[in-house]
């Protein structure tokens, strides 16, 4: 039951630096038990989703010793269960990477089968489709997939969807199949390079992830190593967003640039400045926002997870802007939210029109989901006066030190612990 209280209406200004990349780090935790030895991880993200990877690595009897604040090193030579602790892979739908990596080293691997959530359907099929091809079975009983194989071997796969998710998750089943693998249509975040960068450095064979097509070369043993997780394109986004928003002055560091590019072409569409340097980006605006068309589209387009941060921007925008959200079917919730705080926005399914007010007032909110909420508290920072933003858990999943990063910018945002009402324990 804990909040934000935020008194907004402060350009941010000063510098922040990005954590590590919280959808890399969630597949390379569970990616760290096919090295059956020692892994040492660095640049982890202090956040919710990363500790509940790592206690379900512990449960599973892998031995974890935290080196530093954001470095772990992770000996999976003594997992001892293929079953993912049913309440810990509830925590997060991320757990699915646990099946390809305990399936790839152990021919077995059970977790909570996912069900929707409050992005609309999520379904694992592409997931299942890659693990049969490679010769396994899969069953649900009691709410929990199982997946079991006497052996893999290499495939041919063909994705009917472009799938983050499902392009980790075959990866991880295809390194020691026997064989090749061949993976088409798959998906090209920086996330996946990383992960396929993991593998090898692992002793896995895996070449082109970065481009439609992924080519896997199943080896017999793979050892650990030491690997640094890449940064948080996202995290690094909603900074930006932020920056632009409050008409402020940020340097982004610890970036790749790259990484950025759609984010940035965007920003820069609504009238915002950004200046590009080797490993940051500073993001300044002065004048007004302009009206710009989005659609979120898998990577190297516009991310969906910076949609909701990108309509609160161009809430206050000069004009009319269209923003299209192309992934997932149910991204728009925490419009209702942005229309108590004066915004003028028409959602139609998957479509919202968005026509520029001259302010956001602030506001009592609800943070529907991670992104959603991020979005509430950069819409919270520009609305002169008090807003205060509920069920921030789902905020803690993917932001490490939300507060005390934007405390550094001059932000005025405190978190506060309200206590549970009576009864509410059992529910
Ligand atoms: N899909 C299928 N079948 C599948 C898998 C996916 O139809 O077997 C569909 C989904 O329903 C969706 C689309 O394919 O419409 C894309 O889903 P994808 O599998 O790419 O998403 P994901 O792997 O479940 C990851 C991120 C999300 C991010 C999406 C898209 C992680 C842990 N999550 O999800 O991140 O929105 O890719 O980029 O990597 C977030 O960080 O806030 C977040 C939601």
């Amino acid at each position: 039951m804990e909040k934000f209280i935020i008194q907004g209406g402060k350009p941010l200004t000063g510098e922040v630096t990005i954590s590590g990349a919280k959808n890399a780090a969630v597949a390379i935790l569970p990616a760290t038990i096919l090295a059956g030895g020692v892994c040492v991880i660095e640049n982890l993200p202090n956040i919710s989703d990363v500790s509940a990877s790592v206690r379900i690595l512990s449960e599973m009897g892998a031995k974890v010793t935290m080196l530093d604040k954001s470095t772990l090193e992770i000996d999976t030579s003594c997992i001892n269960s293929t079953a993912v602790p049913n309440e810990l892979s509830r925590q997060m739908r991320a757990s699915y990477y646990f099946l390809g990596a305990l399936l790839s080293r152990f021919g077995s691997g059970t977790v909570a089968m996912p069900g929707g959530c409050n992005l609309g359907p999520r379904p694992i099929d592409q997931h299942l489709k890659a693990f049969t091809s490679l010769g396994a079975t899969d069953s649900v009983e009691y709410g929990m997939i199982n997946v079991k194989a006497d052996k893999l071997e290499g495939a041919h796969v063909f994705f009917d969807t472009v799938s983050v998710g499902a392009t980790i998750n075959a990866m991880l089943g295809a390194v020691r199949a026997e064989g090749q693998t061949v993976l088409e249509n798959v998906a090209k975040e920086p996330h996946i390079v990383d992960v396929a960068n993991f593998l090898n450095m692992m002793g896995a064979d895996v070449r082109g992830a970065g481009t439609d097509v992924i080519k896997v070369r199943g080896v017999k043993k793979m050892h650990g190593c030491t690997y640094s997780i890449i940064p948080d394109q996202i995290e690094a986004g909603s900074y930006m967003v932020a920056a632009a928003m409050t008409g402020g002055n940020v340097l982004v560091k610890n970036i790749i640039p790259k990484h950025l590019e759609p984010i940035t072409a965007k920003l820069e569409r609504a009238g915002a400045m950004v200046e590009e340097f080797d490993e940051a980006v500073r993001v300044t605006r002065v004048g007004a926002l302009q009206a710009t068309n989005i659609k979120t589209t898998p990577h190297p387009g516009f991310p969906t997870d910076m949609q909701p941060l990108m309509t609160v921007l161009l809430s206050v925008a000069e004009g009319t802007s269209i923003i299209t959200e192309g992934i997932w079917e149910n991204r728009f919730r925490y419009v209702d939210e942005l229309v108590r705080m004066g915004a003028n926005i028409q959602v139609d399914g998957r479509v919202a029109v968005v026509e520029g007010v001259r302010e956001l007032l602030p506001a009592p909110m609800r943070a529907a989901d991670l992104r959603a909420g991020a979005a509430l508290v950069v819409a919270a920072l520009a609305a002169n006066g008090v807003s205060e933003i509920d069920e921030i858990s789902h905020i803690e999943r993917g932001y490490e030190d939300i507060v005390e990063k934007l405390q550094a910018l001059g932000a005025d945002i405190t978190r506060i612990e309200r206590p549970s009402p009576p009864n509410s324990a059992a529910v």
